[in-house]
């Protein structure tokens, strides 16, 4: 057993050495394989996962659920924000830890506004992982994206990755552009000039010694590159709709699009997708968004499980 993550908020990326990282992708592709022959898992027996959702979600609420009773546990939810939680009332989410700590062995929050659940951990003595908060960031899902990455193109060095849309406001390229700039990448980065990745990751990056060519031009990125993760644009972050409308439709993949991308280029996205990605590209080889949408399970099990030290 090995103690390298127990007891750790998983709140930023940063905080994660390769080391961790390594241990969570192997704990994931082990729970993995020992469902895939129809093993059963028991070690969150008895433990409880509070999901405090203060924004929308399908997939991160239900993967990280799915994962802790697949593993045995139970689960305590806030899914209503303006029903099932006295935040409504003025509480504090530090006050809210505090209590957490009383009724569950961990806590996963999604909120809008950023530093949320840097506040939730504050107050918890308990496991705390930010399930996405405001624009800022959202570890597991780029954990799940690297172990995607992995899975699907057999390796995670030396690859040119481009990232694609709203790389302002979008968590998930926040969060994976760090993690994934461990492993010597070269970005692309695509987006229109209003919603460009903020300039403290690119400075970052670069200074890292990695090349990141940024371009509005998505067709010169996909000539290029192994991977393509598109986004959407994030509606709920911007204060003026018409340009939210004018920004929306500004890429979108589709077959004929795919004809001129690189062979064998693998398409993600953390989803929910709008019209990025055209639903005929369901049926590439390549896409592979839906299987990254899987893998949320053996990540998110793997997570629970050695933060909590029950692995
Ligand atoms: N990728 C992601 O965070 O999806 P949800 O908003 O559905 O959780």
């Amino acid at each position: 057993m090995t103690t390298i993550l127990k007891s750790k908020d998983i709140l930023h990326v940063k905080d994660l050495k390769l080391e961790q990282i390594s241990l969570i992708l192997e704990t994931a592709a082990r729970y993995e394989k020992v469902m895939a022959l129809g093993g059963r898992l028991t070690n969150m027996a008895g433990k409880v996962l509070a999901t405090l959702f203060f924004e929308p979600s399908t997939q991160t609420r239900l993967t990280f659920e799915t994962a802790m009773l697949l593993m045995g546990g139970h689960v305590v939810s806030v899914t209503d924000a303006k029903t099932s939680n006295s935040v409504v009332k003025g509480e504090r989410l530090y006050d809210t830890g505090k209590m957490i700590d009383g009724y569950a062995n961990l806590a996963v929050i999604r909120h809008m506004a950023e530093g949320s659940a840097k506040e939730l951990a504050d107050g918890a003595s308990v496991p705390v992982i930010n399930g996405g908060d405001g624009a800022g960031q959202h570890p597991t899902q780029a954990l799940m994206d690297l172990y995607t990455i992995q899975k699907e193109r057999g390796r995670l060095n030396n690859l040119t990755v481009a990232l694609a849309g709203d790389l302002k406001n979008g968590r998930t390229v926040h969060s994976l552009s760090w993690l994934l700039g461990k492993y010597g990448p070269r970005f692309y980065f695509v987006s229109p000039q209003e919603l460009k990745m903020p300039a403290d990751i690119t400075n970052s990056l670069q200074n890292d010694g990695i090349e990141v060519i940024e371009t509005t031009n998505l067709e010169e990125a996909a000539v290029k590159s192994d991977v393509l993760y598109m986004t959407r644009v994030q509606k709920e972050r911007f204060t003026d709709e018409n340009e939210y409308e004018r920004l929306k439709g500004v890429y979108a993949v589709n077959n004929e699009f795919l004809g001129k991308a690189k062979h064998g280029i693998t398409i993600m996205h953390p989803l929910p997708r709008l019209d990025e990605i055209a639903r005929e590209v369901d049926e590439y080889e390549g896409a592979a968004y839906f299987r990254q949408a899987a893998n949320g399970i053996p990540i998110r099990m793997a997570i629970i499980a050695l933060v909590t030290g029950n692995e």
